[in-house]
């Protein structure tokens, strides 16, 4: 069984003595974190573990990491900042602007290389580790939540248990895609071993449909895009049309079937018939299985809500994050199930209707994307929410829109005037030598912008006007990583 290695665990001893100490001589820390389903868990995570051992803190939630972001922060003059799920990339713009802030990161990006480290910048890959498949930033946090917890003196009055905070830090992998193989891997594979001795998780091999444990079966083939099931996904009249031509009932006794409903037989059946859909639309193999695979039910929730199912939870907090209701997303993360909670499954509701928006805009306006040789670029201008444009971008590469032997960069107008950049590639690219990340770095370092991320997926922040010379840089590092001959060496393009 895979464990934490023993310099992480030195290191995060460490950081998490740094943050004791700090605590009690008083003081109050700000721990700051990244806006989507893995960034909000893995915030209420730390935020969780202070407040349980009876200290304060304050929590929030940004856009992403940027120098005015930092400036704005550094402005408030805190004394001490915890980063969960970025930090890593932005060690030179931190030092610039939080010179006399005490600063502890806990992050899984593709660590910049900078002249002098952060001493409390813990990131996963600089302990061997896959910060895209083996840990996410909630997981980072959970192991740091551990090593703080494990040295706090026992509270008479609480029966709070740490590993239970692993049932958050599974609902960030998943929102950060880290099980799309079918499987969780890695320090993954640990934190589902505590969380299930704590008594908060259980995992299972099951079809990996979305809305499991809410929606009526046929809604949940409909709503499926991890994989993307070509002529199901998306559509409801196809996705009844299919199960009534594998004599699965869509109700019985009046109501509707969900998949926990169904017999061993019929589960198979579909099984089946799903995965031989898939390769009859040249789905490759491998990603045709994946809709088989491991899924996680959170035991402390009620049966029958989104929140029992690590995916719909995580897609829950992605809608939180979206919408810039962060403070929903937190307060669900910490066990709010009143109101707050009420309004996020409403913006549950309207993600999921946005994003098929999105995916049918694009299905019509197929000119947007351009074949641009070592990738596709997709230009959404203001047709797309910056906030859903790695989603979408993830979405049209699964999809079979495109043929996935390339990865995409798509561009969306940001709210700050400037531009949005999400990129997105495949495992099969990714082990032929992709890194998005580093493309993201060196191509927005050259256009005066920000970015980075994993090697499968990444973003960027540049100013409007350089998309073109953008492109161009991230062309030719990729056609470098993967390889690909140039265009003038095959006699030029077009
Ligand atoms: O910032 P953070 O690490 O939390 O975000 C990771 C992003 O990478 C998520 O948007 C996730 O959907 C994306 N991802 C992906 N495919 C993968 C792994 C991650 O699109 N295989
Ligand atoms: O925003 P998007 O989902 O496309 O981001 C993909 C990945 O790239 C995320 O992990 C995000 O944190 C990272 N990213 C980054 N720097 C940026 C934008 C995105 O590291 N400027
Ligand atoms: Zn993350």
């Amino acid at each position: 069984m895979e464990a934490v290695p023993k310099k992480l665990e030195h290191d995060l001893e460490e950081a998490a003595d740094f943050l004791r100490d700090y605590l009690e001589r008083g003081g109050v820390p700000k721990v700051v974190t990244h806006h989507d389903a893995d960034g909000l868990s893995a915030g209420a995570i730390v935020h969780s573990a202070i407040t349980k051992e009876g200290y304060p803190c304050h929590t929030r939630c940004v856009k992403q990491l940027e120098d005015r972001i930092i400036a704005e922060l550094a402005a408030e003059k805190p004394e001490m900042v915890i980063f969960t799920d970025f930090g890593s990339g932005q060690v030179d713009l931190i030092q610039k602007h939080l010179k006399d802030t005490k600063v502890i990161i806990l992050d899984h990006h593709q660590p910049k290389e900078v002249k002098a480290e952060i001493e409390h910048n813990i990131n996963a890959h600089k302990y061997g580790i896959d910060g895209a498949r083996e840990v996410s930033g909630s997981g980072m946090a959970y192991f740091f939540a551990r090593a703080f917890c494990d040295g706090c003196e026992e509270l008479p009055e609480t029966q709070f248990r740490v590993t239970e905070l692993a049932a958050l830090a599974i609902v960030g992998a998943v929102g950060d895609l880290q099980d799309n193989s079918g499987a969780f891997h890695g320090l993954n594979r640990l934190i589902i071993k505590e969380g299930e001795a704590a008594g908060v998780l259980r995992v299972e091999k099951d079809l990996r449909l979305f809305g499991r444990q809410t929606r009526p079966l046929y809604k949940a083939i409909e709503y499926t895009t991890e994989p993307f099931i070509p002529g199901l996904s998306g559509s409801e009249s196809a996705s009844l049309q299919f199960l009534s031509e594998l004599d699965i009932p869509v109700k019985r006794d009046d109501r509707f079937v969900m998949l926990a409903d169904l017999t061993q037989e019929e589960r198979q059946r579909l099984t089946t018939a799903l995965i031989l859909k898939m390769i009859e639309h040249r789905v490759p193999p491998r990603i045709a299985e994946s809709i088989v695979g491991e899924v996680v039910t959170l035991l402390k929730e009620e049966k029958r809500t989104p929140l029992r199912d690590a995916k719909e939870f995580a897609t829950l907090l992605n809608a939180c994050g979206k919408h810039e209701h962060y403070g929903i997303g937190l307060a669900v993360c910490l066990g709010e199930r009143g109101e707050l909670y009420r309004r996020s499954l409403g913006m549950l509701r309207e993600h999921r209707e946005y994003l098929s928006t999105c995916y049918n805009w694009i299905t019509q306006n197929l000119d947007k994307i351009r074949d641009e040789g070592a990738v596709y670029a997709l230009h959404a201008g203001e047709e797309i929410d910056e906030n859903v444009i790695g989603t979408v971008a993830g979405m049209v590469l699964n999809s079979r829109i495109l043929n996935p032997i390339k990865p995409i960069i798509a561009f969306a107008d940001a709210e700050d005037g400037e531009v949005k950049v999400s990129a997105r590639g495949n495992r099969e690219l990714v082990d032929s030598g992709l890194n998005l990340g580093k493309a993201m770095l060196y191509a927005s370092e050259l256009v005066a912008g920000e970015g980075g991320g994993h090697d499968i997926a990444a973003g960027a922040k540049i100013p409007k006007g350089k998309e073109e010379e953008f492109l161009k840089h991230v062309e030719e590092k990729i056609r470098e990583q993967l390889a690909v001959p140039s265009r003038e060496a095959i006699g030029g393009r077009k």
